[in-house]
C-alpha cells in the first residue's frame, strides 16, 4: 500500500514542465485502431490509464511499444480482434472509447458494459443513439453491448448533453459511412479537435470539432500510411498546478501549456486575486495575497471543467468570503468533501452545489482520495495545510498525473511517497 505523506507550508517557485494531455493520448490511442499502418504518438504521459490503454490495445491485436520514454508505436497490420477483455474495460472507463473505431474497421463490437463510476452514473446510451442513428444495430445483455453494422449511413444526430465520450465514438464511427453525418451538440473540447486532426490526417473529412456542430464526410478509404503525431500538453494537470501555487501563495511558471485551453480558469483566479501572465505556451502565476471567495458554475468545454472542481474547492476553502461551486457535468463530484472536513475546511454540500465558507487555515490530516481529482484536490490542501498530511488512494493519482511527487518536490513542495515496507520476520533457530 502506498500513501503520500505532504508537509504543507511550503511555497512553490520555479518551473513545471506540462505532460501530455491523458485525455488526448488514450483517444489517439484508439483512433490509432483505424490506421492500416504504424501510429507513432509522441508526448506520451507515463500514467497507469496509458499502460491501461496499451492492454486494451494489445488484447485486441495491436502491437505495442516503447520508442523512448514517451512515444509509442502502435502496428495494427496483425489484425484486429472486435473484443476486448472484461477486467479491462471495469478498470478504466476510457476503453468505451474503442468502439467507434472498431465498428467502423470491423462493422462490430462486442464490450461489456462499464455501468457506472465513483463520480456519477456514467451510461453510453448516448454513444449507442448515436451508432444506432448510423444504422448499427445494438444488443444489451448479459452485461455485454455488442454492435454491429455491415453498414453504416450518414445522419443527423442531436447529442441531448454535449457527451465528450459520445461525441468521438460518433466522430470516429462516422468516418467510412456512406453519405454525411452531422453532429448537433457535440462536445467543443480540445481533445476533439485532436481527433478530428488525427483522422483527418489518416485521410478522413471531418470538420467543425472545436464547435457544437461537427460534419463527417463519410469517404470510401483511409490512406494505408503510418503517421506521426503529439499529444497536446494536458490542461488539467497544469490547471492542477496553478491551483497549488494559488494555495501556497506561490510563484510558478508553467512550461509546455496552451494558455487558452486554461481561460475559464484563469479568469476565476484572477477575480479571486491571482496574477496570471501568459505568453505561447507559457504560464505564470504569482499569488501575492490571500484569495478572495469565487463562485464557479462548472460546465462543458469552454466553461470551468469538472476535473477543476475539487482542486478549486480545496484553493476557496482557504479564501476570504464564501464561494458556491455548482457541478453541472457528474452526479457525484463532491466525495472529497469530507475529507477537506476532516481538514478543517468548512463545506456544505446541497444537492449540484458546494457552499465554501473559507477559513484561515487548514490542518494537516490522514484522509483518503475516493477518485483521481479528488486526490489531486487533497493534495492540493495539502500543501497548504498546517502539518502533515498522509494520502492514502494514491494509486488514483498514478492513473492521471505523471511523476506528481518529483514535479510538485521539484518547486519547493516538501512531498514524499512511502510503502509499508515488508514485513521482516526474523528466523528463530
Ligand atoms: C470525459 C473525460 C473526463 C471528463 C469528462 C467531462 C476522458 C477519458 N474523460 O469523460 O475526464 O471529466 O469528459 O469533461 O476523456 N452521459 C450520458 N450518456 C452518455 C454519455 C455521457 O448521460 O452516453 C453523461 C455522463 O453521465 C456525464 C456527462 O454526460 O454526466 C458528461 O460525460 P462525458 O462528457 O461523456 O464524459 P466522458 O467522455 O466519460
Amino acid at each position: 500500500m502506498e500513501r503520500l505523506r505532504v508537509i504543507g507550508g511550503h511555497r512553490l517557485t520555479g518551473q513545471i514542465r506540462i505532460s501530455g494531455a491523458k485525455n488526448a493520448v488514450l483517444k489517439l490511442m484508439a483512433a490509432s485502431l483505424l490506421a492500416s499502418d504504424v501510429t507513432i504518438i509522441q508526448n506520451v504521459p507515463r500514467i497507469r490509464d496509458v499502460e491501461i490503454m496499451v492492454k486494451v490495445l494489445q488484447s485486441l491485436g495491436v502491437e505495442v511499444t516503447w520508442d523512448d520514454r514517451s512515444t509509442l508505436r502502435l502496428d495494427p497490420r496483425q489484425g484486429i480482434h472486435y473484443s476486448a477483455p472484461d477486467e479491462l474495460v471495469r478498470e478504466m472507463r476510457a476503453s468505451v472509447q474503442v468502439m467507434g473505431p472498431l465498428l467502423t474497421r470491423l462493422g462490430r463490437v462486442k464490450l461489456f458494459q462499464p455501468g457506472g463510476c465513483v463520480i456519477g452514473q456514467r451510461p453510453i446510451d448516448l454513444h449507442l443513439k448515436g451508432f444506432q442513428a448510423l444504422g448499427a444495430e445494438v444488443v444489451e445483455e448479459h452485461g455485454y453491448v455488442y454492435v454491429q453494422a455491415p453498414k453504416l449511413r450518414g445522419a443527423e444526430i442531436h447529442l441531448d448533453f454535449p457527451s465528450v465520450g459520445a461525441t468521438e465514438n460518433i466522430m470516429a464511427a462516422a468516418i467510412l459511412a456512406e453519405g454525411t453525418t452531422v453532429i448537433r451538440n457535440a462536445a467543443k473540447e480540445p481533445e476533439i479537435i485532436e481527433e478530428q486532426n488525427f483522422y483527418n490526417r489518416l485521410g478522413a473529412r471531418i470538420r467543425g470539432a472545436g464547435t457544437d456542430m461537427i460534419r463527417i464526410e463519410g469517404v470510401s478509404r483511409l490512406q494505408p500510411k503510418p503517421i506521426e503525431y503529439t499529444v497536446i500538453p494536458d490542461r488539467i494537470e497544469a490547471g492542477t498546478y496553478m491551483l497549488a501555487a494559488a494555495i501556497t501563495g506561490g510563484d510558478l511558471e508553467l512550461e509546455e501549456v496552451i494558455p487558452e485551453h486554461l481561460e475559464s480558469l484563469t479568469a476565476k483566479l484572477r477575480e479571486a486575486g491571482a496574477e496570471i501572465v501568459t505568453a505561447e505556451e507559457r504560464l505564470r502565476i504569482r499569488v501575492g495575497r490571500r484569495l478572495s471567495a469565487v463562485d464557479v458554475t462548472v460546465l462543458p468545454y469552454p466553461g470551468f471543467p469538472t476535473d477543476l472542481q475539487p482542486q478549486i474547492a480545496a484553493v476557496l476553502s482557504l479564501a476570504d468570503g464564501t464561494s458556491v461551486l455548482t457541478e453541472n457535468v457528474f452526479g457525484s463530484r463532491f466525495r472529497y468533501v469530507d475529507e477537506l472536513i476532516r481538514m478543517g475546511a468548512n463545506i456544505r454540500v446541497e444537492g449540484r452545489s458546494a457552499i465554501v465558507k473559507g477559513v484561515p487555515r487548514l490542518t494537516g490530516a490522514s484522509v483518503i482520495a475516493p477518485d483521481l481529482r479528488a486526490g489531486a484536490s487533497l493534495v492540493v490542501a495539502g500543501l497548504a495545510a498546517e502539518g502533515e498530511t498522509i494520502l492514502e488512494g494514491v494509486a488514483y493519482l498514478d492513473r492521471g498525473y505523471e511523476a506528481m511527487e518529483q514535479k510538485l518536490q521539484a518547486v519547493g513542495a516538501d512531498i514524499r511517497r512511502e510503502s509499508d515496507a515488508p514485513v521482516e520476520t526474523e528466523m528463530v533457530v
